[in-house]
């Protein structure tokens, strides 16, 4: 059975655990931060108490978000960051909202912040090599946890994750706006309507030229030809820290903006789960041209010995008999895309050719036709009915749909749309990848994370479940 919030919560004070302990995972850790109170699910007419752990540019973005809606109020947010935290004081202010407490000072704030705030939901964005401790300890503290992407950088990781969600109860939302783009939900409804018929194979991956990103300097939101080039603890935001998963590691470090759409719409984790996985790596060219281009060839930056090829290609075998080709390449001038295509064994749409095939239906024989008219068709109810508030956020929308479908996940308190399972499987891409490139690109199992649930429709409608375009009864032998 699953045991929910605040059974759990009941659970725990039966047993007289009315603290709950937060482990230390490093030296420099408080050993343990008791928490001091327990709340129970917010009733459904009550505003979501939420904490932020993270307030740099995502950060930031979800906080107009939320600022713009009317479910969430903002309690508190931790930053170690005194320019993060200043730029998301005065968004909230500039919005008169009520001033939220601030956490800071060193980095394991947010612990004291878990602690003393009793909040209903934790919304993470900070650098990927924090994102799995602070959601294991948000999930222990009682709080509905959304963690950015990716949701872990090792399988250790991805276990940790699961094992709290499964010890404590409590939820986490896999915060993957990707996976609400407008035009992968009505790819998803036409998958769903059987109009690829059986899927084969679907290709997906983070095509996006972020060169400038990890030299910034902070004047500008990205990189300006002509700034000082910056990387490491003087530079700005994500130059701060991206750039190290280039030095330190080589395989695919961004996979889920590719793999989390592609995964939902082969039934992952719900009666598919991926088997295993190869990685092949390029070399790494593109920041070291960069640094010579821009800074000169005797740059101290130019010195830098990186480790992750330009461009990573895995395929990845399911267990239903589809393949999936996933592609990273952030190191090299090009126009950013998702690379996302979807064969069945009656036809194929792929994104970024705004195309689509299908067989007997379109009107010529073997062509393609523009995919506008299929995406109207079967435009996604979350895109009907919540197209006009999403116009204007982030990401052509999308972050809205994002938190809109995390806040009402936590005021239910019902399963996430998209879970730690999801979360986990994911995520563990990136491990996997770079264990397959350090071992000459050999297949590497996929642990199973929901060990062996994922045999059947674990949660068919939680997801992007749309009534006029329900999934097909038929479609596969359920049981
Ligand atoms: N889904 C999307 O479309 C999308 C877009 C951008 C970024 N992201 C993800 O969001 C996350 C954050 O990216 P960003 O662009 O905001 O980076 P950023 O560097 O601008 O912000 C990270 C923030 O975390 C803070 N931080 C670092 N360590 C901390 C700690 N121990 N405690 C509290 N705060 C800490 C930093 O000071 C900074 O303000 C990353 O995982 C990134 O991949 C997702």
């Amino acid at each position: 059975m699953e045991i929910n919030r605040r059974n759990f919560m009941k659970k725990a004070t039966i047993a007289g655990l009315t603290t709950v302990a937060f482990t230390a995972p490093a030296a420099s850790e408080p050993v343990t931060v008791q928490k001091s109170k327990k709340k129970s699910v917010p009733a459904p007419t009550d505003r979501i108490r939420t904490g932020f752990i993270g307030v740099g540019n995502r950060g930031q973005g979800h906080l107009r978000t939320c600022l713009a809606m009317s479910s969430a109020d903002i309690v508190s947010i931790c930053d170690i960051s005194e320019r993060s935290l200043s730029a998301a004081k005065k968004l909230i202010s500039e919005s008169n909202h009520p001033e939220p407490k601030v956490y800071t000072g060193n980095d394991f704030a947010y612990l004291e912040m878990l602690a003393k705030e009793d909040l209903d939901a934790v919304i993470i964005s900070t650098p990927w090599e924090w994102h799995t401790r602070m959601a294991v300890a948000s999930m222990k503290s009682g709080a509905y946890t959304g963690v950015e992407v990716p949701a872990a950088t090792t399988l250790d990781e991805c276990w940790d994750l699961v094992n709290t969600h499964e010890e404590t109860g409590v939820n986490l939302m896999f915060l993957e706006n990707a996976n609400y783009d407008r035009s992968f939900l009505a790819i998803l409804n036409m998958v769903r309507q059987d109009i690829f018929s059986e899927l084969l194979h679907c290709r997906c991956g983070y095509l996006h030229d972020l060169r400038g990103v990890k030299f910034n300097d902070g004047i500008e939101y990205d990189y300006v030809p002509g700034h000082p080039l910056k990387f490491g603890k003087e530079a700005y935001a994500e130059a701060q820290w991206r750039g190290l998963h280039s030095i330190r590691r080589n395989g695919d470090v961004y996979p889920t903006h590719g793999i989390g759409p592609v995964a939902k719409a082969l039934d992952i984790n719900n009666g598919n789960r991926f088997l295993s996985l190869s990685s092949f790596a390029t070399k790494a060219r593109g920041l070291k041209k960069y640094v010579d281009d821009y800074g000169g060839a005797n740059h101290p930056l130019a010195k830098i010995q990186w480790n992750c090829g330009d461009i990573v290609t895995s395929t990845i075998n399911c267990a239903n008999g589809e393949t999936i080709l996933v592609t990273h390449n952030c190191n090299n001038p090009r126009p950013h895309i998702g690379d996302f295509m979807v064969q069945g064994t009656k036809g194929l749409w792929h994104e970024d050719w705004k195309s689509i095939y299908v067989e007997n239906q379109s009107p010529v024989k073997d062509a393609y036709e523009a995919d506008e008219k299929w995406i109207e068709k079967f435009n996604h109810k979350y895109w009907r009915e919540e197209g006009e508030s999403a116009a204007g956020s982030g990401h052509g929308g999308i972050d809205y749909m994002v938190l809109n479908d995390f806040f009402k996940a936590v005021k239910e308190n019902k399963p996430a749309p998209i879970d730690v399972y999801d979360a986990a499987a994911w995520s563990a891409i990136s491990a996997l990848s770079e264990m397959s490139i350090s071992k000459g690109n050999a297949p590497v199992d996929f642990p199973d994370f929901t060990r062996g649930q994922w045999i059947k429709y674990r949660d068919e409608k939680t997801f992007a479940s749309d009534d006029k375009f329900p999934m097909l009864a038929d479609r596969f032998i359920k049981y």
